[in-house]
């Protein structure tokens, strides 16, 4: 499947990652001696997207759908079960030794609590400076400083605080170092794995917008991680909505945020209190039911069929596949491609019942948190 996003022959920019079919299963072994392994934890489980030079793509989803795997995964941290990550259409586990450092320069992360991302005993000088040490080593110490002071400014944060240690900043502030030392190696894609999630609501908004102006300036390209809806919908321009290791809808941020398609979609976006208090009263909600099946054992079929409020018998049995329901607008689910459901539309079912799935009837937030 090729998504949105990734038509090199009609003028739009061709993808700089590609991801196709990824499957990521964590073996479960058993013994302390003779090991054997008892099962497989399916974190990612057939998951296909790319994105386009300049782009960014959101990726939400509760808790333990497999995200920050799909990330670890792009930057080589994890070895993939099965599929492929092409980046400039190469394939990311046939690199040779010099392909793969060049990769490594021009694929960089910022993660979600960057007081422990940083090195609490190097200076904010040595953390943002150390990419130069390994990757250009002829540079001498007056022009790493001089770069490290352009980077902290860029990032907004005054040029003197190199000489600060993690511990001596703020939150934000710190969020701004991992942001400069992710920057020191002019890269192409940058994977933001929840990068504004621990930050208070005033600091995240100043975090997004330096992305956004960095991406603009810069041209970068961001895959962006992330469980408030807000964000995702505010700075990306297409989304990946995962469930179980799989991706249950994919489409133009705006379109998916205003017509979503999937029941689960639609449930997660139900689920994002309004803040007016009579709009909210008035809100008809659906409570997205139960808890997220174990990726261990998934359920058959739709993995979503133990929550979902439209599930027929063949949802049991059937894996539905992401179909594109409307122009640069997949999901997958079989009874929305069919025409059957409308889940905007249609008065909602009662979830069901706890005698039906045992792990029904408990309400989640939208991101399981
Ligand atoms: N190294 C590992 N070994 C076994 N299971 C793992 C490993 N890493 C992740 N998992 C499991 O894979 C599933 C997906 O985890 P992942 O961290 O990718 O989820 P996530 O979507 O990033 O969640 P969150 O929103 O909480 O960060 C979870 O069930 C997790 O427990
Ligand atoms: S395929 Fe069935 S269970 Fe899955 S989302 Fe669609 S209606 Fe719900
Ligand atoms: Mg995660």
């Amino acid at each position: 499947m090729t998504q949105a996003g990734s038509k090199g022959a009609n003028g739009v920019p061709a993808p700089i990652l590609e991801v196709r079919d990824l499957k990521v299963h964590f073996p479960v072994t058993k013994g302390a001696v003779l090991r054997r392994t008892i099962g497989h934890v399916k974190a990612v489980d057939g998951v296909s997207f790319s994105i386009a030079k300049g782009e960014v793509l959101g990726l939400v989803g509760e808790s333990g759908c497999g995200k920050t795997t799909i990330a670890r995964t792009i930057l080589k941290l994890v070895e993939p079960s099965a599929g492929q990550i092409l980046f400039d259409n190469q394939d990311l586990w046939t690199m040779d030794k010099a392909e793969e450092l060049g990769y490594r320069r021009r694929v960089q992360a910022i993660f979600q609590d960057p007081y422990s991302s940083l090195n609490p005993r190097m200076s904010v000088r040595e953390i943002v400076g150390e990419p130069y040490l390994i990757h250009e080593s002829g540079l001498g110490r007056p022009e790493i400083d001089k770069r490290v002071r352009r980077l902290l400014e860029m990032c907004g944060l005054p040029g003197r605080m190199a000489e600060r240690y993690p511990h001596e900043m703020s939150g934000g502030q710190r969020q701004r170092v991992g942001i400069a030392r992710a920057l020191a190696l002019n890269p192409d894609l940058i994977v933001c794995d929840e990068a504004v999630s621990a930050l208070d609501v005033s600091i995240q908004a100043q975090i997004i917008n330096l992305l956004q102006d960095l991406k603009n300036d810069l041209g970068l390209t961001y895959l962006f991680i992330g469980h408030d809806l807000s964000v995702i919908k505010h700075l990306c321009d297409r989304v990946a909505v995962m469930y179980l290791g799989k991706v249950a809808e994919t489409g133009d941020s705006e379109i998916l945020f205003d017509e979503p398609l999937h029941p689960y979609t639609v449930a997660l976006m139900e689920a994002i209190p309004v803040p007016d208090p009579e709009t909210e009263a008035a809100r008809a909600h659906q409570v997205l039911a139960g808890e997220i099946p174990s990726p261990l054992n998934p359920p058959s079929g739709c993995v979503f069929h133990t929550r979902c409020p439209f599930t027929v018998p063949l949802c049991r049995e059937n894996v539905p596949q992401l179909e594109e329901i409307r122009p640069r607008h997949w999901a997958a689910c079989s009874e929305v491609a069919s025409g059957r459901v409308d889940p905007r539309a249609q008065q909602l079912a009662p979830p069901l019942s706890s005698t039906q799935f045992p792990s029904a009837g408990i309400s989640v937030s939208p991101t399981g948190r």
